[in-house]
Formats: C-alpha cells, sequence, structure tokens
C-alpha cells in the first residue's frame, strides 16, 4: 500500500505503440498546456504491445526515471490508455503522478466547469472514472480525496469505496435530471418568443469563443486553451435592427474523446440537438482541416444533431493567404459555408447575412393604422420594429409598414381597438414574408 505521489506542473510526455504520429504527441502537448500543466521533456516508445505492468518496456522505464531526475518533473501524461494496475505500478516505481489521456482531459473539464450543471456533469464523469480504478494496493478514497466518508461495518475499504462513489453517482445523476428539466422549461419559453437558436459546435480552439464574443460584445472566457468553454453559455446576437436569435456556445471536441465523456456531457450538447441552425466554426487555417471536420461531423451525428441545419464558418482566414471574406452557396442559392476571421472581424457581417437570409420567413411585414392620439404605440413600434413606410393621415394619425419578428409584432394584436383591429386583420391577410 503507498499513498499517490502529489501532482504537480511539470510534466513528461509520454505515447507509445507502433502508430508514431507527431500529431498526436502535439495534441497531447496542447492538452497539458490547456490544464496549466507544462510539458518538459517527451519520450516515445516504439513498442508494439504494451507491457502488462508498466506499459513501456524496462530500459523505457529507466530512461523514464532518470528524465525525471534531470528535469525535476512532477507529473508523467500517457497518450495511451493506462489500466488502472499499470497507473499504480508506475506511481510506484517513479514515485510522481502519472495521468493517462481520458484523466488528463477530465482534469481540464473540472477546471473548466463554472456553472452548477457542469461542475456535476465533471463529478460524474471522474466519479465513473474512479470506480474503474479502484484497485487493491492504492491508498484509500478518502485520503485521496480528503475524507468522503466513513467505513460501514464489515466492509473492506474497497467495497467502502465503491459504496460511496455508487451513493454519489446517483445523487449526481438526480440532480442532473432536475437541472435537465429545468433547461427543458427554459427551452419551452424560448420555443413561444419564437428567437431562433443557433448553436456553435466546433473542434476545439477553433474559435468559437472568440466568434461569440465579437458577434455579441459578450465576455465569455476565451483563450488559447483548449475548452475554454465548456457551459452551454447562451447569448442574445442581434442581426438586423429588430431581430434577434439566441447563440449557444458548446464545449469543443478532441480527437478521440473518451467515450464515456461524450456520454457524460450529452447534456451540454442537448442545445445543439434543439437548434435551428448550427454554426460549424472551423480554423481554416488548421492543416488537419478535413480530419477536425469530419471528427466534429462524427460526433454530431452521434448525438443526433445531424438533421438541423448546418452552416461552416471557416474562421481564421487572417493566416490564409489570398483568402478573402466570402460565401459560399449551394445550387439553389442557400449559404453553406462563410469565410471570415473571428480575429480581425473580417466577413462577420456575412455571417448576420446568411442567419437574416435563413430565418427570414421569421420576419413578418404588417400594415397599421395608428390614431392621433396613439404616439405611444408609434414610439414602441419605432423600438421594436424596422418602419418601412410611414404617412400622416388627415385625421392626424398615421399608416405605417413595419417589418419585425412575428413575436415582437404579436403585441400590436392586444393593442388595436376593434376598429383597428379590423384594418390589421385584413393587413394580416396581405403579410408579406420577406
Ligand atoms: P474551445 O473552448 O477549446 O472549444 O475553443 P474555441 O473554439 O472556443 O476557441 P477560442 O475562441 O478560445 O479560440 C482559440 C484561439 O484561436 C484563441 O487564441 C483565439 O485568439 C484564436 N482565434 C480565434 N479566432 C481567430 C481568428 O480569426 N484568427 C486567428 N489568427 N486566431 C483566432
Amino acid at each position: 500500500m503507498f499513498e499517490r505521489p502529489k501532482s504537480g506542473e511539470r510534466s513528461i510526455l509520454v505515447h507509445g505503440g507502433a502508430d508514431q504520429d507527431e500529431q498526436a504527441v502535439q495534441e497531447l502537448r496542447e492538452l497539458a498546456l490547456s490544464a496549466g500543466v507544462l510539458p518538459v521533456a517527451t519520450l516515445i516508445s516504439k513498442r508494439d504491445t504494451p507491457d502488462p505492468r508498466f506499459f513501456i518496456g524496462k530500459g523505457k522505464l529507466e530512461e523514464l526515471a532518470l528524465t525525471i531526475a534531470e528535469t525535476e518533473a512532477d507529473l508523467v501524461l500517457f497518450n495511451n490508455p493506462l489500466s488502472p494496475s499499470q497507473e499504480r505500478n508506475l506511481e510506484k516505481y517513479l514515485n510522481v503522478r502519472v495521468l493517462d489521456r481520458t484523466g488528463l482531459i477530465l482534469d481540464i473539464f473540472a477546471q473548466r466547469a463554472h456553472s452548477y450543471e457542469g461542475k456535476l456533469q465533471v463529478e460524474l464523469a471522474q466519479l465513473k472514472h474512479l470506480s474503474t480504478r479502484l484497485v487493491r494496493g492504492w491508498t484509500h478514497l478518502e485520503r485521496q480525496k480528503g475524507g468522503i466518508g466513513l467505513r460501514g461495518p464489515g466492509e473492506t475499504q474497497l467495497e467502502t469505496d465503491k459504496r460511496l462513489i455508487g451513493k454519489r453517482i446517483s445523487q449526481i445523476q438526480k440532480r442532473l435530471e432536475k437541472v435537465d428539466k429545468q433547461r427543458g422549461q427554459g427551452r419551452r419559453a424560448r420555443r413561444r418568443s419564437e428567437v431562433p437558436v443557433v448553436g456553435l459546435v466546433g473542434y476545439t480552439n477553433a474559435g468559437k469563443s472568440t466568434l461569440i464574443n465579437v458577434l455579441t460584445g459578450a465576455e465569455v472566457y476565451a483563450a488559447d486553451q483548449l475548452f475554454a468553454t465548456l457551459d452551454p453559455t447562451l447569448k442574445r446576437y442581434a442581426l438586423g435592427s429588430h431581430q434577434h436569435v439566441v447563440l449557444a456556445d458548446t464545449v469543443g471536441f478532441v480527437r478521440d474523446l473518451p467515450h464515456e465523456l461524450i456520454a457524460a456531457f450529452r447534456s451540454t450538447l442537448q442545445e445543439t440537438v434543439e437548434a435551428d441552425l448550427l454554426l460549424h466554426v472551423i480554423d481554416a487555417s488548421d492543416e488537419r482541416v478535413d480530419e477536425t471536420i469530419a471528427e466534429v461531423e462524427k460526433v454530431i451525428e452521434e448525438i443526433g444533431a445531424d438533421e438541423v441545419p448546418q452552416i461552416r464558418v471557416m474562421n481564421k482566414i487572417d493566416r490564409l493567404v489570398d483568402v478573402r471574406a466570402h460565401i459560399e452557396r449551394d445550387e439553389s442559392g442557400r449559404p453553406v459555408q462563410v469565410w471570415v476571421s473571428a480575429r480581425t472581424g473580417e466577413g462577420l457581417a456575412l455571417i448576420a447575412e446568411c442567419l437574416q437570409e435563413l430565418f427570414s420567413d421569421v420576419l413578418v411585414t404588417r400594415h397599421v393604422k395608428l390614431g392621433p392620439a396613439d404616439g405611444d404605440v408609434r414610439a414602441m413600434l419605432y423600438r421594436i420594429a424596422n418602419i418601412l413606410h410611414e404617412e400622416q393621415d388627415e385625421s392626424g394619425g398615421w399608416v405605417m409598414r413595419v417589418e419585425g419578428t412575428r413575436a415582437a409584432l404579436q403585441c400590436l394584436d392586444n393593442r388595436f381597438e376593434p376598429e383597428s383591429a379590423s384594418t390589421q386583420r385584413a393587413a394580416e391577410s396581405e403579410t408579406l414574408f420577406v
């Protein structure tokens, strides 16, 4: 039995297996940086079959121990999945904390979760991961986690730990169900107000948060870190002077995101399934651009959001030579892809243009006739709608043609006297869809 070594901030990256993919190592490096850990050395093991005890062979293990001593590293990050006993054996031998890729991603999730729901989901994923790693020979959970509970009568420590974890998991699941229900109610309220929801999806670091920031002027946390956004963040975005949509940010995807994590974050992605449109944000300057698009498409399909209409936002054109902001359309003239730079702002108006086109049926045009005493209604119309035409009539009132969202103009229905309402009903029949 031994106490797990404490984790630190200087890490050694280990990538094992016959597949020597430099990009995979680079991604592990980015994940480490994202977790606030500095990679100080990288070790590649070319072994085809992993060693059952240590994953890497004896020679590599000694090299790793030496590198730890030389670099004063206090953490080893494996790019490969380790079995619980391999993790324990490595920690015991090296006397530093060892994490595999899933453990590292969970750590990043834990640092990034801000909302109540996000935190619950991370804890759930962590507990599920932990419950598969309870092995004999590690110190007890309560010593690792600082005293979760007391041992029940006649139980081994392992049984107690399993029981406590199981209890906590079901507690969290219940709370999550409740949060999900509340979220469903919020969604219905939005449906009633007919504000279209646009879900932003994309590979991690594609620029979703930056884009939301510049489009809405909102302070969504953006950093050159993976998973900067974990919580679904909803922001209002004005398309024209009187039309709004809700932008919903989602967690970024990484290659081979462990499957159990996708399941744990399903409700974070739920907004995506229910969205009226998806903006798939893509880092067009990434040399793996096709691969990242395919990865995201795969997950979109997995969560059942592939039926939702989609526009691809090819971001970061400031890094490309000879590419200007423009919209690409399909044969029917519908926008399918828009090239922009969230950093320089080039082409952002084109995003609004695409959304306006696609949501144009939400906008309605109405004729209204106002009496001389309806000055307040006229002022309100100036606030909530576009005034397409206005003229004063002989009675001192106004005849107007206005354009706005169906929801915004609905208030007119209750506002008018019977004769005005009838004018309105007549106008309704000639309502134009722009
Ligand atoms: P996750 O939260 O990890 O999913 O990332 P994200 O998609 O929200 O990306 P984020 O907005 O955090 O941007 C990632 C990095 O790309 C940041 O350093 C941004 O400054 C940078 N970035 C975003 N848009 C552009 C762009 O148009 N051009 C350039 N050159 N960099 C950009």
